[in-house]
């Protein structure tokens, strides 16, 4: 199967692709999740890894937003280690911390012991992604990897951390295993990857979510050429490509380079500038996740000003420039969700 065809005409990818749209499209960055009591309910007694492999609750999580909001996008409800433990790595996603790994990466022969990803390992994710796009219809699927930064630091950290600093240790001292690391980071993403969208995924997003944590040089000799070589295979898949992080503005323009479609701009940074940044690509972004929680009308107010500064962009999509937070009112995402989709186009 390739990318749905019925979804190849919807607002997202027509702003992916820098094409004319007919509303700003708009989806959020853990659309599906803790913030939804729909979720709450079906994820009872079922834990977030043994959740992400089952087809059939994937199928309705990944649904829920969608139902609720009418969003222009779904998002592939999965996790950035899923495709670890896929191939066997032992690792589990805490509830309230994240990902924890039993045996943290710091050696070749850690390396080594890491298997490539063949589609066979995640027969579930192929089912997942075919019931989804027959569910969809015309509204997208976007499938996703975590970026070989951002995965590395669970695997080297062992989990969660602020300052990854074993992970940039290795990367400074000892090259030969960062860049093993690296590669067998990259191939299983690409694999990953190519599997969500032979399976009906019409779009990418690599979340690097902690390369803000780097230099530019450093970004651009140790972590962009592996984070390139994952988005030129998905982009060989010949669909579009997001390419996001967290605190990246001095990192904007390489993200671009890296290969990117779209770049999706954290909140920090104002919407403007990162355009400016960016250059000839399109965007993705950017209210501030915080301000759901502010009254109806400031936070209108201020998504009125992201859709505006959109408009100097090749295409703009609309979303928060970090994920839904889970205490979040579903009921103010409606709300958004309605005022960017009606929002008049100039
Ligand atoms: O709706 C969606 O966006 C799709 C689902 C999704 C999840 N994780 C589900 C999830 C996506 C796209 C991710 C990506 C992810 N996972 C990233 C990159 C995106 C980002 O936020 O920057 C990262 C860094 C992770 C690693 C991870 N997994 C973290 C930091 C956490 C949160 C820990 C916590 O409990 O606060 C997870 C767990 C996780 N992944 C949850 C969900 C819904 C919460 C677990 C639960 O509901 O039980």
């Amino acid at each position: 199967m390739s990318p749905s065809p019925a979804a190849a005409d919807s607002a997202f990818l027509k702003a992916a692709r820098g094409e004319p749209v007919p509303h700003t499209p708009v989806w959020f960055m853990r659309q599906a999740g803790r913030s939804l009591p729909e979720y709450l309910k079906v994820r009872e007694g079922v834990g977030m890894l043994e959740s992400c492999m089952d087809p059939d609750l994937v199928v309705e999580i990944t649904m829920q937003p969608v139902r609720r909001y009418g969003v222009d996008a779904a998002i592939f409800f999965s996790d950035i280690v899923l495709p670890l433990k896929a191939v066997g790595v032992d690792l589990d996603i805490v509830p309230g911390v994240g990902p924890v790994v039993a045996s943290p990466v710091r050696t070749l022969q850690d390396v080594a012991a890491i298997p490539d990803l063949t589609p066979d390992h995640v027969g579930f994710i192929t089912e997942a992604v075919r019931g989804l796009v027959g569910e969809l219809g015309a509204t997208p699927l976007i499938g996703f990897a975590g970026a070989p930064f951002t995965v590395a630091s669970y695997l080297v950290e062992g989990g969660p951390s602020k300052e990854h600093a074993k992970t940039k240790a290795m990367m400074f001292g000892a090259p030969e295993v960062w860049d093993a690391l690296m590669r067998k980071i990259a191939g299983i993403a690409s694999a990953y990857l190519q599997v969500q969208v032979e399976a009906g995924a019409s779009a990418v997003q690599l979340f690097d979510s902690w390369a803000g944590a780097l230099t530019p040089a450093d970004y651009a000799e140790h972590v962009m050429p592996h984070s390139a070589r994952v988005l030129a295979d998905a982009g060989a898949l010949g669909v579009p490509r997001i390419h996001f992080g967290v605190g990246t503005t001095n990192l904007l323009g390489l993200m671009g380079d890296a290969g990117a479609d779209v770049v999706g701009i954290d909140w920090r940074t104002p919407l403007e500038r990162g355009i400016e940044l960016v250059g000839d690509h399109a965007v993705q972004g950017n209210l501030d996740p915080t301000l759901v929680f502010a009254p109806t009308e400031v936070m209108t107010a201020r998504a009125a000003q992201v859709i505006e500064a959109g408009r100097a962009a090749k295409g703009h999509i609309f979303n928060l420039g970090h994920g839904v937070i889970p205490s979040t009112d579903p009921d103010q995402l409606a709300r958004l969700t309605e005022f960017v989709q009606g929002y008049p186009l100039s």
